[in-house]
């Protein structure tokens, strides 16, 4: 599926091509298939890219799978986490939620180490700011500095940028687990909706970015502007960025919006399900993504 994480991917391996890698494709939740390619790979070094929290369907893959993988065969894994940064994090009693504490993103939130592993973590989702990070081994650090064009030759982060995420880090801080909690509540509200009404979404996993396809029948700027009436802004999914039974429209909860706003939701939803504008439940699946 094309999507935002996929295109900053498959930008980032324009470039590697340009400086001579060579790019092998596999399907995210596909682990046989990279094993293979991993298997095969001759050249060296090797990196696999994939999502953290994947942009559309909300997905977590479990990144102990893939580490363990990577380490066996000697690659870096290189994990983009846009979308589970300060939501998603390390887990333990103290807990508010499933999604486990801190925000710290998903190479905390599956229990792993940074061997091996470059982590990106963006701002622009959970904290809203213009900002991203790596987190990674100190020798690949030390190398980035001096080989990566955009840290050599760009200017200084905005100081805007940094004064957001300032303010952000310091409301995790103080109460990042209690608005984690909040999300969370919600977020299962919404699901739980979404899944009475027997209605297909592409979340397994519980994270709130709600993904819900549209039936064959329905027209998706019609079924938009209806939610855009009802007062509800989502975005869209339309082919071919996502494949024809999939088509659809994304939901983004946060820790901002309200029981009552979710309830609002829910009755839009009730509405569009009772005209057959949104696809039944499949048997629930983890989707390759
Ligand atoms: C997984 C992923 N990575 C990166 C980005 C881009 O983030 P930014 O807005 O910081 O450029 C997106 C945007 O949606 C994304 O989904």
């Amino acid at each position: 599926m094309e999507s935002r994480a996929h295109r900053t991917i498959y930008d980032g391996c324009v470039f590697a091509r340009g400086q001579g890698a060579t790019m092998q494709r596999f399907r995210s939740g596909d682990v046989a298939t990279l094993e293979k390619l991993l298997k095969e790979a001759t050249a060296r070094p090797v990196m696999v890219c994939m999502d953290g929290v994947n942009s559309m369907t909300g997905d977590v893959p479990d990144l102990r799978v893939y580490a363990r993988l990577c380490r066996e065969y000697d690659a870096v894994l290189y994990v983009d986490d846009a979308h589970g940064m300060g939501v998603i994090g390390e887990r333990g009693p103290a807990e508010t939620s499933p999604y486990g504490m801190r925000g710290n993103a998903i190479v905390k939130h599956s229990g792993e180490t940074y061997d091996n592993i470059v982590l990106v973590g963006g701002f622009s989702k959970a904290y809203s700011s213009l900002l991203a990070f790596l987190a990674l081994p100190t020798a690949m650090k030390d190398r980035l500095k001096v080989a990566a064009p955009t840290y050599l030759y760009s200017g200084p982060a905005p100081v805007a940028s940094l004064a957001t995420v300032w303010a952000g880090l310091d409301v995790n801080e103080k109460r990042g687990d209690e608005l984690r909690g909040h999300l969370y509540r919600l977020t299962a509200k919404l699901l739980g909706h979404v899944r009475g009404l027997g209605l297909h979404t592409l979340n397994v996993d519980d994270t709130p970015v709600v993904e819900i396809p549209i039936s064959a029948e329905h027209d998706l700027i019609e079924v938009s502007e209806r939610l855009w009436r009802a007062g509800q802004y989502v975005t869209l999914a339309p082919y071919p960025g996502v494949p024809r039974d999939e088509i659809g429209f994304r939901i983004q909860l946060t820790a901002a919006h309200t029981d009552a706003q979710v309830d609002e939701l829910n009755n839009v939803l009730t509405s569009l399900a009772k005209d057959g504008a949104l696809r039944p439940a499949i048997p629930r699946q983890r989707r390759p993504s």
